[in-house]
């Protein structure tokens, strides 16, 4: 049932505050300000974590690989699943492999699964359908609990990805030592705060429902981030062209000179993910570079970012302030509301797009 929402989609983009907030109290303790880590999981013993997915979930898994060597200085290693199963590569024993799967029937990821099995790796999965292969085949179940997600793109089960990776990577950090007890309750309490921000985010529907007009005039559409906004770039474009059909390419923001800045000129917008954060200056410099050569950029970011990006932007989406950790789970609002309304001026069936399938149990 859509509720009152023209499509699946846009409602489960608007369930996210709560989707998000019931993974958060499941996988933090709020009132202890700790993290609570699955059992059957010891990531103080590991020595590598291994996360492979495909597609939207691939992408979350790249923002947790940020997360656990950060917060855990535990080395990742990201793959796309169908890389993954074929590479034949050496899985240590004292490794942890995760898979992230929505469906939990994706043929690519549960070969993975296999794959790590047989190296005598020890299965924990992130999947939001209990009752799935690739739950049943795992070591350790992180259910995310989103509910039904209807819409073939995927939105919902994202943000619940990520929030059950941060609680994950938080709890690892405790585990391993780096953490300190305060800053796992700091953490936990920037995390809690996830859903009121989520809401701030969607206040900005109409403005970027405006913007969606012009972007569904272009062809070709670039989307930029460093650190944690580059799997959420990644992810902006593949949400862009899943659904709208307009061809977008994610990149890393310092990669833009190493190739596809020959692609700028007035016709190509340019999407930048950059909350104000210790790269932020980095991403300034690349925007002078596009807007140089006469690109016109949709800059997200919040209000310190709009201040210190003195930069000609054909729009500012501005967010409200956050700590850096949590800014993935935020940001990827504006950037599944872009698509979305781009999709819907252009008319296509937002929640059928062309070609898709919900679930692709098929290499
Ligand atoms: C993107 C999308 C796909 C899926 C991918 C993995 O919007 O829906 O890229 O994320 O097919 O599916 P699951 O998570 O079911 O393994």
């Amino acid at each position: 049932d859509k509720g009152n929402h023209r499509h699946f989609m846009v409602k489960e983009i608007h369930e996210q505050p709560e989707v998000v907030g019931h993974a958060l109290a499941h996988y933090l303790d709020l009132a202890r300000g700790e993290a609570r880590l699955p059992e059957g999981l010891d990531f103080a013993k590991a020595d590598r974590l291994a996360i492979t997915a495909c597609g939207t979930a691939y992408y979350a898994g790249f923002v947790a690989k940020y997360w656990f060597e950060r917060l855990a200085r535990l080395p990742v290693d990201i793959d796309i699943a169908s890389e993954f199963r074929y590479r034949e590569q050496p899985l240590s024993k004292d490794g942890i492999t995760m898979v992230i799967s929505q469906s939990g029937e994706t043929a690519d990821t549960l070969a993975s699964l296999r794959y790590a099995r047989s190296e005598g790796q020890r299965i924990a999965a992130v999947v939001n359908v209990r009752e799935s292969t690739i739950a049943r085949e795992a070591d350790v179940v992180l259910p995310l609990l989103a509910g039904p997600e209807i819409g073939v793109a995927s939105t919902k089960a994202f943000t619940a990805q990520l929030a059950v990776l941060a609680a994950t990577a938080i709890g690892a950090g405790k585990a391993r030592g780096v953490l300190s007890g305060t800053e796992e309750a700091s953490l936990v309490r920037a995390f809690s705060e996830v859903p009121r921000l989520m809401h701030e985010a969607l206040k900005l529907e109409p403005q970027i429902e405006a913007l969606a007009r012009e972007l569904s005039k272009v062809r070709h559409c670039l989307y930029l981030g460093r650190g944690t906004s580059y799997p959420i770039a990644l992810e902006g474009a593949l949400k862009l062209k899943e659904i709208s059909y307009i061809h977008a390419e994610g990149y890393a923001a310092g990669e833009l000179k190493h190739g596809p800045i020959a692609l700028i000129d007035e016709e190509m917008p340019v999407v930048v993910i950059a909350p104000h954060d210790r790269l932020f200056e980095k991403t300034v410099s690349n925007m002078q570079e596009v807007a140089a050569r006469g690109g016109r950029i949709i800059l997200i970011t919040d209000p310190a970012g709009r201040d210190a990006a003195a930069i000609d932007t054909v729009e500012t989406i501005v967010l409200p302030a956050m700590p850096a950790a949590v800014t993935p789970l935020v940001y990827a609002i504006p950037v599944q509301l872009l698509a979305y309304h781009t999709a819907v001026i252009m008319g296509t069936d937002v929640d059928q797009p062309r070609n898709l399938a919900k679930s692709v149990t098929v290499e």
